[in-house]
């Protein structure tokens, strides 16, 4: 590879890789984006308020708190049966080395430690066997209150947060708490008992002794500091490169076509290369500095426990100290370092699982699509007749009381729109739609027919002026009931796991089986479906990839045909379709929608000739309206859209 290609490949990655170093973005601009496995997890990545996520994290476990109090007694009767053990050897030596110490004697300490030793496994089993089952279920609960808050929050999220960065929350973020949750709470406790025990033990045993661990001690934990930090810094290098990588990997596989198309293989196979070197350096220094952890904690250990044995025995010769309690002790100084090398090297697991519970929280606390108000007013449906239910308290509308069968007429009144509010999109916007009427959206893309579209379901909600239905204002009525009876089919084509009988069912889950044929056939897509494998009963998997472009719109049509819903928005819902068969469904769909209202965005004109009123959007504004007869006369936009004259400009 040749230094500038090195230098531009370093300029590219060094800021994705730095950008995973930050706090979690809210937004991943354009480049290797994290799916599955990226880098969402950041380990290592120091959370902003560790205790307030930790707080979090209890509250979940709480639940289960008859569980945690047993799970703590158990870890209380580990660890105290544990140096209850050792120090079992105290008289057990001593009955050994002394005169007057029998057989007997002997035996009944061998069985009484046997005995302590196996409360304590089956303490520890316990706590393990139960510990699990409490953290699963709290990440279940967490799991559960994620993908409720998932279903509730607004199309703006999803707009613009990247599916890798969601999709990671519910993965690595998960699973970097559920890590913590398994092994390092319960350490945490085990460490904190089991130090305060030992130095308890070592102090009662022998004083002088204990001051040599009491001295060493500082030096360990700076020592450990020092590794720790290292290994850190270089840990987090490895995870961001890890995730850039597994980014880099995910965007090729998911773009292999495009990667094909314009025969980038070498290309990617040399940007994956360094990459791939460039994780390789990282995780040695990651992995070489926290392999050192232990060697140097174990020296550390190794001349304490050195030290006691020489002064042990010193004082043994001198002082009279008894050979057992020697014994022990030395056992002890090695026991009281363990815990602490222990939870260091946890420091990795606890920052990332923090980092990850903070991504996981702040997802839970996004702002919901706000509530619908107390008096909203909501739709009810009765053999085929669509009903407003006006609530007692509701005092706009009581007139409408005395004749609550609803018209689908909608009516846009001088609407003004932005996703952002810096940037207006659609302005001025005033149209009407009497029932059974079809409107067509056509103008130059990016004008802002979609956009139209998003405001009349309720997507994202007006600046400015008033969209009504049957003289209702769409805000006043209950969102679900809104959505419910505006059926889409939206541009970009989507479907679930699951046979094309379920997908087309999904526009109305009570749906008979012969309503699904019915509306498979208004759709066009009855003859296709019969000549696949299985018919109606085909899975279709990642999206219909088994399936033509064409033959997935015809299915979402399907899916829209079969809901009732008084008024239908096809957002160019045929733009695959070859004109023939997209004919047959205008028919269909002309019958279906008689006396309901339907709004039909399309880029080929030829699909909305037919229109009752067709209006010519440009830069968000209406700029000419009128049927096709009339457009044409007209000899502007339209014409030139029409005749393919804009073209030649
Ligand atoms: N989610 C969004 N956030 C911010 N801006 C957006 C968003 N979606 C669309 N826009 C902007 O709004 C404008 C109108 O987009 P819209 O999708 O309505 O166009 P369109 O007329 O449907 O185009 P096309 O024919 O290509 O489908 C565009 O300039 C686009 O950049
Ligand atoms: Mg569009």
């Amino acid at each position: 590879m040749d230094a500038k290609r090195l230098e531009r490949l370093e300029k590219k990655y060094k800021k994705s890789a730095d950008r995973q170093l930050e706090t979690p973005p809210k937004k991943h601009g354009p480049g290797p984006g994290p799916r599955h496995g990226g880098p969402g997890r950041m380990g290592g990545a120091k959370p902003k308020d560790a205790g307030k996520a930790l707080k979090r994290i209890f509250s979940y476990i709480e639940a289960d708190r008859i569980k945690l109090v047993f799970v703590l007694f158990c870890v209380i009767l580990n660890t105290v049966a544990s140096l209850a053990g050792s120090y079992m050897l105290r008289p057990i030596i001593n009955g050994l080395t002394e005169e007057g110490g029998s057989v007997q004697k002997l035996f009944g300490s061998i069985v009484l430690m046997a005995g302590i030793y196996l409360v304590g496994v089956t303490a520890s089993y316990l706590q393990a066997r139960i510990m699990i089952g409490v953290s699963q279920g709290a990440l279940q609960r967490i799991r559960n209150d994620l993908f409720g808050k998932v279903q509730k929050l607004p199309v703006r999220f999803y707009d613009t947060n990247s599916y890798g960065d969601i999709m990671s929350r519910f993965s690595n973020d998960v699973d970097a708490i559920g890590e913590m949750m398994n092994n390092t709470i319960v350490q945490v406790i085990s460490a904190v008992i089991s130090v305060t025990g030992t130095f308890a033990l070592m102090l009662y045993t022998n004083v002088w002794l204990t001051l040599i661990t009491i001295v060493m001690l500082p030096l360990m934990m700076k020592a450990a500091g020092f590794v720790g930090k290292r290994s850190q810094k270089y840990y987090k290098a490895q995870q961001a490169a890890l995730g850039t990588l597994n980014g880099y990997i995910e965007e090729t596989v998911t773009g292999q076509k495009v990667v094909k198309v314009f025969c980038h293989e070498e290309t990617a196979e040399e940007e994956f290369h360094y990459l791939n070197r460039d994780l390789r350096d990282k995780q040695i220094k990651a992995q070489f500095f926290g392999g050192i952890m232990g060697p140097v904690m174990g020296n550390f250990s190794q001349i304490s426990y050195s030290l006691t044995a020489c002064i042990g025995g010193l004082l043994c010769v001198l002082r009279g100290f008894d050979l057992g309690g020697l014994t022990v002790f030395v056992n002890y100084s090695r026991q009281f370092s363990r815990p602490i090398n222990e939870l260091s090297m946890q420091m990795n697991t606890i920052f990332s699982a923090l980092a990850g519970a903070e991504r996981v929280f702040a997802m839970m606390d996004e702002a919901p699509e706000c509530e619908d108000k107390e008096d909203a007013v909501g739709i009810a449906e009765k053999d085929g007749r669509f009903y407003w239910e006006i609530p007692e308290e509701q005092e706009k509308y009581t007139y409408r009381k005395e004749q609550p069968e609803l018209k689908p007429e909608v009516v846009l009144q001088n609407v003004y729109f932005g996703y952002n509010p810096d940037k207006t999109i659609l302005k001025h916007i005033t149209l009407y739609a009497k029932p059974g009427q079809k409107i067509a959206f056509v103008g130059s893309t990016g004008a802002g027919k979609t956009t139209i579209t998003n405001l009349l379901n309720r997507f994202y909600d007006i600046g400015q002026g008033c969209i009504s239905i049957d003289g209702i204002d769409i805000q006043d009525i209950r969102r679900d009931d809104l959505r419910r009876n505006v059926a889409m089919v939206l541009q970009d084509t989507h479907l679930f796991t699951g046979t094309v009988r379920e997908n087309i069912r999904y526009g109305r889950l009570d749906a008979t089986d012969e309503e699904v044929v019915e509306a498979a056939k208004t759709a066009s897509a009855h003859s296709f479906i019969m000549r696949l494998e299985h018919g109606y009963d085909t899975m279709l998997e990642g999206d219909g990839a088994n399936l033509s472009q064409g033959q997935r719109q015809l299915l979402n049509i399907a899916r829209a045909a079969i809901s009732k819903a008084p008024i239908l928005i096809l957002d160019e819902a045929t733009s695959s379709v070859d004109t023939r068969t997209e004919r047959h469904i205008e028919k269909g769909m002309d019958r279906l929608m008689a006396d309901r209202t339907t709004f039909v965005i399309a880029h080929r004109l030829s699909t909305v000739r037919n229109a009752n009123a067709i209006m010519v959007l440009e830069n968000g504004e209406i700029i000419e309206r009128g049927d096709h007869e009339e457009l044409l006369a007209q000899k502007g936009r339209y014409y030139e859209l029409y005749t393919g004259l804009s073209e030649l400009d």
